[in-house]
């Protein structure tokens, strides 16, 4: 029981990371980060796909989902352990680091993906999938690292991490194949 718990808790902390790249490909597009550039292995930067309404927006979609999870966990279930914070000023921080981090995580992604000559769209396996989580590991484990260790590593907790790595795949390609049913992705990956 108490795993089922732990599972269930990982997965609603790491939402406001999960948020944002659907969140990018619905208020996405405009002009891309790179504007356009190349570097000198003839390939894009980033790529087309990576725009700054897409940045912005995406982390705002996150942040917001995570400003209503915690509204939840302290004002309806009235269950602090499910807040991300009981303190806002803090919440909003972590809420920062899980979303602009799985943004960040998402470029990086999309560089390496240039470097190796693949194009917009081009499917990378593994990379693809969780590219969002080692943004977000880049900014949540050096600035609190504390939450880290306390929701994904400690005690039984690690199961709650093993968790959402097998999920993720999975989740992954539901939501890539609702966007492209949606007409919001050119490709279901
Ligand atoms: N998007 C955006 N800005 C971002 C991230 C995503 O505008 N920073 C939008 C783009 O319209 C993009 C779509 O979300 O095409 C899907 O995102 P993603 O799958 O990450 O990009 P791809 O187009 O597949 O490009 P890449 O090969 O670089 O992953
Ligand atoms: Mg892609």
């Amino acid at each position: 029981m108490e795993i089922l718990l732990v599972c269930a808790q990982a997965l609603w902390f790491i939402l406001p990371a999960l948020a944002p790249s659907s969140g990018a490909v619905l208020v996405g597009g405009g002009a891309p980060i790179d504007s356009g550039r190349k570097m000198k292995d003839g390939n894009r930067i980033l790529g087309n796909g990576k725009t700054w309404r897409g940045l912005f927006g995406g982390t705002l979609v996150g942040i917001l989902l995570g400003v209503i999870l915690n509204s939840i966990a302290l004002y309806i279930m009235d269950s602090p352990e499910w807040a991300f914070s009981e303190s806002w000023g803090t919440a909003l921080f972590i809420l920062f680091l899980l979303a602009f981090g799985s943004m960040m995580g998402d470029l990086i992604g999309s560089f390496i993906k240039r470097r190796m000559g693949k194009k917009k769209g081009e499917k990378f396996p593994v990379l693809d999938q969780y590219d969002f989580l080692i943004g977000t590991s880049l900014f949540i484990i050096p600035f609190q690292s504390a939450w880290f260790l306390a929701n994904y590593i400690d005690g039984l907790h690690i199961f709650g991490l093993i968790f959402i790595l097998i999920l993720i795949p999975l989740l992954h390609r539901v939501t890539n194949i609702a966007g492209f049913k949606m007409g919001k992705k050119e490709v279901p990956w």
